[in-house]
């Protein structure tokens, strides 16, 4: 029997998954410690909208949460989602400010960096693994696994081959929307597993309610770790139990070394933990309910509800089967990008815009005119030429990409605007923060200090998180 290792996602993809990342720090605390004791191979706990959320939501310091987790988790690696060269924002920052980071991270407790790019394109993450490898910690590179007449096999084994020539020690298929069948799974591990000696680790979501034989057919296929959650935090748009995950293993004679009495410590716990946020509104029955569809469609499930309360908001809610058949048209003019933040919003914004004004590419959101550009990467397939003319004659003023190591440092400035509104001398790690996220973050600083203020500012900030998805491109 081989050994097959599980990471337990719960408190970082899990709670982002099911509860809008809204989970407090002391249950966060209480189920890493519980989850600590069980023997997993490792625990995802920060990274993704995990950063931004305590700040803006929680009002708490993500750097202070970091340290307690690693104190709570003494005996298990620490593992965290980074989106290469836009940390955990949306994006590129500079590598002054990636570099501090990486390094902080990896000083404060995490043992794992899982780095993606959501378009794939190795010159969004070769400075994050750069900076990984430098300051010790293991570099594990994700593929974002979308489906496309692009998106082969040969395409995947290509790119972890040149993951494994830039320093990967492992390899995971981040399989973000949910969107992989129990056939594509078992192929593509095998092929993997054929191509490189890296260990191979999957990530999938149980949106489409497939996850348990997807999970069966990888482990067949020679997978050495998969992701999941404690069962009462684990389902719909989340991810398969751990307790399910144990099952699945005894069926296809993989040996996994899991404390039981642990896990069911573990279980106990979390099944009190989720009662809360189901009282609290936070945990929505919607996000539970299975949507097969998604296997058809290859659009993220996320991605659907997003569209639905788009076309809800225009009172054409009747559009919504146009939408979906406009979307794979989008996608393929645009190259075939994965439907991953922020393109699945691009493309889905772009879709419902074509759909709703009767003509296409009649109003173009500023993402796309910057995507065209070249500002978010190399796309993944060919552009169609004459959609980027014609987006490119709404373009006022027509800008140039420039590489990463060139975009200018601003830790300096930040940190002497920040000197000001603290009054006093900041952190490195407050100087980071909030290089990455000014208002959230000047805004929880001045919380601290004013209380009175909190409400009215997480009102709007909330609102703002609906309604826009606004990214500065690279060189603005
Ligand atoms: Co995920």
């Amino acid at each position: 029997m081989s050994k097959l290792g599980i990471q337990d996602v719960t408190v970082r993809d899990g709670n982002q998954s099911i509860l809008a990342t809204r989970m407090r720090r002391e249950d966060i605390l209480d189920l890493v410690t519980a989850l600590d004791k069980v023997g997993f191979h490792s625990l995802e706990v920060w990274g993704g909208a995990t950063f931004d959320s305590a700040y803006r939501f929680l009002k708490q310091s993500a750097w202070e949460n970091l340290r307690e987790i690693r104190k709570a988790a003494p005996n298990t690696k620490l593992s965290m989602l980074l989106r290469g060269q836009n940390v955990v924002g949306y994006h590129h920052y500079d590598n002054d400010v990636l570099e501090r980071f990486i390094r902080l991270t990896i000083e404060n407790g995490i043992d794992i960096l899982r780095v993606f790019d959501a378009l794939n394109d190795p010159n969004n993450l070769r400075n994050a693994f750069k900076f990984v490898k430098k300051h010790g910690a293991e570099l594990q590179a994700a593929i974002a696994y979308t489906v496309s007449p692009v998106h082969n096999n040969e395409y995947y084994v290509n790119l972890v081959k040149t993951f494994e020539d830039m320093g990967a020690d492992s390899i995971c298929i981040k399989d973000m929307a949910g969107i992989i069948t129990p056939q594509t799974a078992y192929d593509l591990v095998s092929d993997l597993k054929a191509a490189t000696d890296l260990p191979i680790q999957l990530h999938s979501h149980t949106t489409a309610n497939a996850t348990p034989l997807v999970m069966e057919q990888a482990m067949k296929a020679g997978a050495d770790i998969v992701d999941g959650c404690i069962a009462p935090l684990s389902g719909g748009t989340g991810h398969l139990a751990d307790e399910t995950l144990l099952e699945v293993a005894k069926l296809t004679d993989r040996q996994v070394d899991l404390d039981i009495d642990a896990l069911n410590e573990a279980y106990d716990l979390a099944d009190i933990i989720v009662n809360k946020y189901i009282e609290s509104g936070d945990l929505r029955t919607r996000s539970l309910i299975p949507n097969p569809r998604i296997l058809t469609y290859q659009v993220p499930g996320g991605m659907l509800s997003n569209l639905l309360s788009q076309l809800e908001e225009q009172g054409a809610s009747d559009r919504f089967n146009e939408v979906l058949r406009e979307i794979p048209n989008v996608r393929k003019d645009m190259g075939y990008p994965p439907l991953v933040t922020p393109l699945s919003q691009m493309v889905g914004t772009q879709s419902v815009l074509n759909v709703l004004l009767g003509e296409r590419y009649k109003l173009v959101p500023n993402e796309i005119k910057d995507y065209v550009q070249g500002h978010y990467g190399q796309a993944p397939g060919e552009l169609d030429q004459k959609i980027v003319d014609l987006i490119l004659e709404q373009v006022e003023v027509k800008t140039t990409t420039v590489p990463p190591e060139d975009l200018p440092f601003v830790f300096d400035e930040m940190k002497n605007k920040m000197k000001q509104f603290l009054d006093r001398e900041p952190e490195e790690e407050e100087v980071v923060a909030y290089s990455i996220f000014p208002e959230p973050v000047m805004n929880y600083y001045k919380e601290k200090n004013q209380k009175e203020e909190t409400h009215d500012n997480m009102q709007s900030e909330k609102v703002d998180e609906v309604v826009s998805f606004r990214m500065i491109p690279p060189n603005q």
